[in-house]
């Protein structure tokens, strides 16, 4: 799929004043530093469409991109970011949970998780959440480009037998890398699909 346009439309901390309207939109949501902002920015072509950190916290609001003039892209707050305090945190969880529980919008979530490491019981229990809230979500692993294709393998091995203990079967799962510019395609694609098939 083409991204012909692609502009920031508004910032939020309430899920009730975000954009009206029934275009579909695809939000991504992990833990803070994951590489959120970042794949917005690589989907779309913009270097700086969503405001990226190399410190955890960056992303502090819900930002609506709208693509296309037809379907939105969402920037969420990361959860799990432990020097934030309590408070802080219990703030941006209940911006984060209130938006994916009332959003009539959101058409699928995408949860990023980090190549890198090992399954997360914090990622574990925000997809069991989903799950029980029956939220459509896919998963997708960033960072691909700072380990090697045979280590991220046996991450993703790991990672799915991993869920398959709960879970009777997978969501969709891609891979990327924002630095390395890989996962377009597949990611957009999929988004593409889902959107045909809202307008047939
Ligand atoms: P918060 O807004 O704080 O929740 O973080 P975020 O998930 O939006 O992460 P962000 O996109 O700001 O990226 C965090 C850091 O990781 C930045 O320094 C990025 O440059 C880096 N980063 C993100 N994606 C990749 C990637 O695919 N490869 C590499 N090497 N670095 C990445
Ligand atoms: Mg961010």
């Amino acid at each position: 799929m083409e991204i012909k346009s692609a502009e920031f439309v508004i910032s939020n901390t309430d899920v009730k004043k975000c954009p009206e309207g029934n275009m579909p939109e695809y939000a991504f949501i992990g833990r803070s530093n994951v590489g959120k902002s970042s794949l917005i920015n690589m989907l779309t072509n913009r270097k700086s469409l969503a405001l990226t950190s190399q410190k955890p916290g960056k992303t502090q609001l819900i930002n609506h991109f709208i693509i296309n003039k037809e379907w939105y892209l969402v920037d969420l707050p990361g959860y799990g970011y432990a020097q934030r305090g309590k408070e802080g945190r219990e703030k941006l969880r209940r911006i984060i949970e209130d938006y994916i529980l009332e959003r009539e919008q959101l058409t699928n979530l995408f949860v990023l998780l980090d190549s890198r490491h090992a399954p997360q019981e914090i990622d574990l229990e925000f997809m069991e959440w989903l799950g029980e809230n029956e939220i459509p979500f896919s998963i997708i692993f960033t960072k691909i480009d700072k380990i090697s294709k045979s280590k991220l393998n046996g991450n993703l091995t790991v990672y799915k037998d991993k869920l398959l203990e709960t879970w009777e079967e997978l969501p969709p799962i891609f891979t990327s890398s924002s630095e390395k510019r890989e996962g377009k395609e597949e990611v957009l694609s999929y988004i593409h699909e889902i959107n045909q098939q809202l307008i047939t």
